[in-house]
């Protein structure tokens, strides 16, 4: 697997930035070579740049895990431990309204900086995913599936008064009704052994040579957003992730020959995702790839 060298370019060139007293509105990281950006940056000031820049839309995908509003004082089992629920500031719920307030802001903005064909993807559990999919509605979105990702080993349930949870729900909606979505069935298809791909997905949390430079307390495993990837856009797209985390969206891009653009708030995260960013650019340098079992998916050897 040959990677070629390609001319350097910026797809935000001549975009200015400036801080805010919410956001630094920095570009943090630039791989012009691979295709790889991450602005330490709000994303709803970041996409209203965009959409200023860009009025025709920008990306060709979006993939978006947002807050999820849980870290509201909960318990879960961590390592065998009872521990509370506490992501961060950011998880916390400010009240029903005000968090279907924010999913229509940001989702509304990524609806704008979509290309008129392109999609986007948001990842949910409860906490959010009906407001997600309530917004999606309300600003015409066209929703295409939803999808439920099942955790083969989630945490025990400690209370023993609810099921033990163990999905994720993942909307895939399109810019509007008029969109002509991108769809790789065969490849889909092929994945699945031959047969039609299924909304269920099972796939295991992220593994430990994923964690090897620090964790984020909600990543999501890599072969996850490969899939979302592989399924939905084209080798060169460019693919926005607005609550980047520590890039899992870049690191499936990036082994898949697309370009991403990430945007995240905190600095460790940011930190974090350069790591494994820069670790994936060395790998495919060196040529340590292969081809897996069905042919289309990159692994680490
Ligand atoms: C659910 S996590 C995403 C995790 C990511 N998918 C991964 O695999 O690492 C959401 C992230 O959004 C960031 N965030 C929250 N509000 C933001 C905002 N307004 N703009 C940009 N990032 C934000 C948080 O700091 C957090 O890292």
């Amino acid at each position: 697997m040959k990677y070629k060298k390609e001319k350097e370019f910026d797809p935000l060139d001549n975009m200015v930035l400036e801080p805010t007293d919410f956001s630094p509105n920095r570009l943090f990281f630039k791989d012009g070579v691979f295709g790889a950006w991450l602005y330490q940056a709000d994303c709803i000031e970041f996409m209203d740049l965009i959409s200023k820049y860009f009025p025709e839309g920008k990306f060709d995908m979006i993939f978006a895990d947002p807050p999820y509003f849980l870290s509201n004082g909960g318990i879960t089992c961590h390592a065998g431990k009872m521990v509370k629920v506490d992501k961060g500031e950011w998880d916390k719920s400010k009240g029903a309204e005000i968090n279907h307030e924010f999913n229509l802001a940001w989702l509304s903005r990524c609806q704008k900086v979509l290309k008129p064909n392109g999609t986007i993807w948001v990842s949910g559990t409860h906490h959010v995913i009906f407001s997600v999919g309530f917004a999606m509605q309300q600003i015409g979105m066209k929703i295409l599936n939803d999808i439920a990702w099942e955790k083969p080993n989630p945490p025990p349930n400690l209370c023993c008064r609810y099921f033990t949870h163990s999905t994720e729900t993942i909307i895939w909606a399109a810019k509007d009704e008029k969109s002509k979505h991108t769809f790789n069935y065969k490849e889909m298809k092929k994945m699945n052994y031959g047969k039609q791909m299924k909304t269920v997905w099972t796939i295991p949390a992220p593994n430990s040579d994923e964690k090897e430079f620090g964790k984020h307390p909600t990543q999501k495993p890599v072969s996850l957003l490969e899939r979302i990837i592989l399924a939905s856009t084209k080798e060169g797209d460019l693919i926005y992730d607005p609550f980047s985390g520590s890039s899992t969206t870049g690191i499936a891009a990036i082994k898949h020959r697309r370009k991403f653009v990430g945007t995240e708030l905190e600095t460790d995260y940011l930190n974090l995702s350069v790591k494994r960013l820069e670790k994936l650019f060395k790998t495919i340098k060196k040529g340590e790839f292969q081809q897996n079992l069905f042919g289309n998916s990159l692994e680490y050897r």
